[in-house]
């Protein structure tokens, strides 16, 4: 697999450069770029630069947090994987088989390419809508799903502000209570097709992502929203891990829940 291919591939992406995940297995030097790449686009070069370099470190600490909750030898899927980044570093668990699933069109044929030029066999990518693929296949349980940073656009609305008590949460708006009921239906699905689950949420954030310059902890408060989730879902287990400012791809908790 040449690397030309895969970055022409890159390129045809809308929105290359804002290409969310780094690309495994790709270590490039800008001097590898500029000699094996008949591309003088220095702004493309910086994207990729880019990707690489800065990216990785943030991925790769996110990573650490969850990769003790991932049994080896397990059945693991990747909700919303986009080019395939953190499947990639699941696979690297002992034993581990990997699916990755995203509905972008054209997240997966890159991972399919990484997948090809890292030679490896554990893992798997499709392109559906997650909640489809889990529902209708048959054969669609996995020891665990990680789903990260994909539910926080279903809540939108009602992550803007979020309840901090049932009384609170009596009086939301309707389009909160939709995007709620929506967001449920996603943990009702995890919950039926994984023994244990991992997501990752932007939650309660006033209206606004978190950037890394801006951050303000105090106007983060997710505890009682946990709270109401295991009231309504009964989970067997819920770890609550801390991110860090330096863990990409925001400074939000992870949340490991077992069935
Ligand atoms: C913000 S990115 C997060 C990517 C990755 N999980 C991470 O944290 O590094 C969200 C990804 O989820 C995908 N996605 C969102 N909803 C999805 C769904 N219902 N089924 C499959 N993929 C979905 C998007 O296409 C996008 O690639």
């Amino acid at each position: 697999m040449e690397l030309e291919k895969i970055l022409f591939k890159l390129l045809s992406l809308k929105g290359a450069s804002s290409l969310y995940q780094p690309l495994y297995g790709f270590t490039i030097s800008e001097p590898q770029l500029n000699q094996d790449v008949s591309l003088n686009a220095k702004s493309f070069e910086a994207m990729v630069m880019r990707n690489m370099t800065a990216k990785i470190e943030k991925f790769n600490n996110r990573f650490e947090l969850i990769k003790n909750f991932i049994p080896v030898n397990s059945n693991c899927l990747d909700y919303g994987c986009n080019i395939g980044y953190n499947a990639f570093l699941i696979s690297e668990i002992e034993g581990v088989s990997v699916t990755g699933v995203d509905k972008d069109k054209k997240t997966i044929p890159i991972a399919e390419l990484l997948l090809e030029y890292n030679s490896l066999e554990n893992i798997n990518f499709v392109r559906d809508d997650c909640s489809k693929y889990l529902e209708w296949k048959e054969d669609g349980f996995y020891d665990c799903i990680i789903c990260l940073l994909v539910g926080h656009h279903i809540l939108n609305a009602f992550s803007r502000n979020l309840p901090q008590s049932y009384s609170e949460l009596d009086s939301i708006s309707d389009e909160s209570k939709k995007c709620l009921k929506l967001f449920f239906d996603l943990i009702s699905i995890l919950k039926k097709k994984s023994k244990r689950f991992i997501i990752q949420l932007r939650l309660g954030v006033n209206g606004k992502h978190f950037t890394e310059k801006k951050m303000d902890y105090s106007s983060y408060k997710d505890d009682f929203f946990i709270d109401y989730l295991n009231d309504y879902f009964s989970f067997s287990n819920i770890i609550r891990v801390p991110a860090t400012p330096y863990s990409y791809a925001s400074p939000h908790p992870l949340y490991i829940f077992d069935s």
